[in-house]
C-alpha cells in the first residue's frame, strides 16, 4: 500500500498581520512546536511579504515553515509591485500559494497564468500550493467536479510531482464565511481529485498532498482532517493567532 502522504497544516495570513502582532503570534507557535518531539505534520506559515524576513528569523529550529502568497509567472522583470518566485526562495520561503480564489477574482488571474506561477515556483525550487475551487453558483449548478476537473487540468503543470506540489480545494463560498461543505461533499471532491491526478501522474498523484480550505477552525478540524484523501488544510482566519491555529495543527500532531 502507497505511504499516506504527510499532512500539512498551512495558514494563508493574507493581508493581515504588522511586525510586533505576527512576531509574538509566531512565537507562541514556535514554543508549542518546540514541544513536540516528532511532527506527524508539516507546519506552514504564508504571511504577508513585509513580515516573510522577520518570520522566518523568528521560527528557526521550529520545523516551521515560512511560504509566499503569490509569486509573477516570470522569472524577473518589469512588473512592479510583483515578487518572484526565486525572491521567495531567497529569502527563506519552501512554499508558495498560487491561484488563490482571492487572485483569482482580485486580479483576473486564470488557469493559464497559476499554471505559469506554479512552473515559477518549481523553477525557483519552491513547492507549489494550486488552490481550486468552485463558486457558490457553480455548486447549485451541480457543476463543481467539472469546474475543479478544469482548473486542474488547465492549472498542473506538466513537471508536477508529490514533492513539488500541493493541490488546495477551496470552495469559494466557504472561504471566510464561517460555512463549510459536508464531510460528504469535501469526501466526493478529494476522492475525484485522486482519481484524476493518479491518472495523469501515477504514483505521484497518490502521492500528492491535497488540502481542504475554507472556514477551517479548531471546532471543525479533527472531522475535516479525517477525511479520506485529505492530507491537510489551508487556513485563512483561524491561522492569524496561536490560541486558533494551534488547535488545529494539533488534530496532524
Ligand atoms: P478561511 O480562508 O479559513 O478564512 O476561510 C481560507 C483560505 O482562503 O485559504
Amino acid at each position: 500500500m502507497a505511504a499516506t502522504p504527510r499532512p500539512l497544516i498551512a495558514g494563508n495570513w493574507k493581508m493581515n498581520g504588522l511586525k510586533s502582532a505576527g512576531l509574538r503570534e509566531v512565537k507562541k507557535l514556535a514554543t508549542r512546536m518546540d514541544k513536540v518531539s516528532k511532527p506527524g505534520c508539516d507546519v506552514l506559515i504564508c504571511p504577508p511579504a513585509t513580515l516573510l524576513a522577520p518570520l522566518r528569523d523568528a521560527v528557526k529550529g521550529s520545523g516551521i515553515a515560512i511560504g509566499g502568497q503569490d509569486c509573477h509567472g516570470n522569472a524577473a522583470g518589469a512588473h512592479t509591485g510583483d515578487i518572484a518566485a526565486a525572491m521567495l526562495k531567497d529569502i527563506g520561503c519552501g512554499y508558495v500559494i498560487v491561484g488563490h480564489s482571492e487572485r483569482r477574482a482580485d486580479y483576473g488571474e486564470n488557469d493559464r497564468m497559476v499554471r505559469a506561477k506554479a512552473v515559477a515556483a518549481h523553477g525557483a525550487g519552491l513547492r507549489a500550493i494550486i488552490c481550486v475551487g468552485e463558486t457558490a453558483a457553480e455548486r447549485k449548478n451541480g457543476e463543481t467536479l467539472k469546474i475543479i476537473g478544469k482548473q486542474l487540468t488547465d492549472s498542473l503543470p506538466k513537471n508536477s510531482t508529490a514533492k513539488n506540489t500541493i493541490i488546495a480545494y477551496e470552495p469559494v463560498w466557504a472561504i471566510g464565511t464561517g460555512l463549510t461543505p459536508t464531510v460528504d461533499d469535501v469526501k466526493e471532491v478529494h476522492a475525484y481529485l485522486r482519481s484524476r491526478l493518479r491518472r495523469r501522474l501515477k504514483a505521484d498523484g497518490v502521492a500528492m498532498r491535497l488540502l481542504y480550505g475554507g472556514s477551517v477552525k479548531g471546532s471543525n478540524a479533527a472531522e475535516l482532517m479525517a477525511v479520506d484523501n485529505v492530507n491537510g488544510a489551508l487556513v485563512g482566519g483561524a491561522s492569524l493567532t496561536a490560541a486558533d491555529f494551534w488547535p488545529i495543527v494539533e488534530t496532524c500532531l
